[in-house]
């Protein structure tokens, strides 16, 4: 900075400094002269200038618009206004250095500033007492605390853990689709005709119809996704929720959960099926369980079965739970039709399969002794409360 830039005379003194603008090559500009006349330049074409009374009025505005409800905000007030070394005590410091002409307005608007701050500052200080009482109180540490609530998994998502962790045991994999299903997956590709009296067996709830899209009826839907996609050996299980237009009772409700598995593979035998069946019966309900397949039918699956354990509440005597037959219903199964396998894209001359299907909702009921479907999805706390202590 040149030190022969001539300033003009209307200097204006700025935070303990004088502030001199000029003009020099076409630019506008300020030079700070510090404090005890050390020099230090500072070229800053863009500053603009301040006059004491419009740090002052700056001030005003600050301390107007203040706010603060808690003990740090009351600190950083202090901090800036009304400590010894805040700005206002500054300004008063300064004050012999403004000119003359000024002082009377300028040593007026000082003192107007230092009353305003001390009364916002009594003004926070009030406020901040006035919600310590509030916040205080609630937070008596001699007061008993509030016991901490854990949550427990729902029965049927206990019960449905349990099959898929048996079945995973012997490699089988989750697998999952939509709810909303389209015709091909939950009818079609399943077998089922046009027209299919199996059609109306499953009273479903269409979403759209032509093209029709409904509420899944069953996870089978889920393997025909796999199979299209997965090529051979496949060893899946669907669990999930399924819907039929049923009413509502004690025991049918209008969804309810399914856990469905799929095996394919080449050399895969109806005696296989058997055996992992038996397997997972064992696994499920203990090891002196027996199982009982029944003939059956399904469009899927050919031949089908319907599989039967024994009473593991009267051990077969007969009881109320099993109608005194000493047996209870709890899956279908199959071989996988060779039309399905080849709707999917997957040779039925080279691989074969089985798969079955139950439901969990009535396995859940007798394994926890539940006398209605319904309470399930009541969400009761009170019923809820008692699973608790499961595991899985
Ligand atoms: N999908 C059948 C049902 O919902 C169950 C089933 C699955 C039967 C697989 C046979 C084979 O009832």
């Amino acid at each position: 900075m040149p030190e022969d830039v001539v300033f003009p005379a209307n200097k204006v003194f700025f935070h303990g400094c004088w502030v001199y603008p000029f003009v020099s090559g076409g630019c506008e500009g300020v030079i700070f002269f510090g404090k005890n006349q050390r020099k230090s330049y500072l070229y800053a074409p863009f500053i603009k200038l301040y006059c004491m009374q419009d740090i002052i009025r700056s001030l005003i505005q600050e301390i107007t618009q203040f706010e603060a409800d808690s003990q740090s905000g009351l600190e950083a007030f202090r901090a800036r206004f009304t400590n010894k070394k805040a700005v206002i005590n500054e300004l008063f410091e300064d004050f012999r250095n403004v000119p003359k002409e000024d002082k009377r307005e300028v040593g007026q608007m000082l003192n107007e500033l230092k009353t305003l701050a001390f009364e916002k500052l009594a003004t926070l200080q009030e406020l901040i007492e006035s919600k310590k009482v509030t916040y205080t109180l609630p937070h008596d540490l001699s007061l008993p605390g509030d016991a901490f609530v854990q949550g427990a998994r729902h029965p049927l998502a206990t019960v449905m853990n349990r099959i898929i962790h048996i079945f995973e045991q012997i490699g089988f994999e989750v697998a999952s689709g939509p709810e909303i299903e389209d015709d091909w997956h939950n009818f079609s590709a399943l077998n089922f005709q046009d027209n299919h009296p199996a059609r109306d067996m499953q009273d479903t709830f269409f979403v759209s119809v032509n093209p029709d899209f409904l509420l899944r009826t069953h996870t089978s839907s889920v393997q025909i996704r796999v199979m299209e996609k997965q090529k051979p050996p496949i060893r899946i299980l669907a669990p999930g929720r399924v819907y039929r237009n049923e009413a509502v009772s004690a025991r049918s409700h209008c969804f309810f959960h399914q856990v469905e598995g799929l095996y394919i593979d080449k050399d895969v035998s109806f005696a296989d099926m058997q055996q992992t069946l038996l397997y997972f019966a064992k696994a499920m309900f203990g090891e002196d369980v027996k199982i009982r397949l029944r003939p059956s039918y399904f469009p899927f699956t050919e031949i089908s079965a319907e599989m039967d354990v024994s009473c593991q509440i009267c051990k077969g005597d007969g009881c109320n739970v099993c109608k005194y037959t000493g047996w209870l219903e709890i899956m279908g199964c199959g071989m996988v039709d060779p039309n399905v396998l080849e709707n999917c894209g997957i040779d039925s001359s080279v691989y074969s399969g089985y798969a079955f299907g139950m439901g969990i909702d009535r396995l859940a009921m007798m394994t926890y002794k539940v006398p209605d479907l319904r309470m399930f999805s009541q969400n009761d706390i009170r019923f809820l409360k008692q699973f608790e202590k499961m595991e899985l």
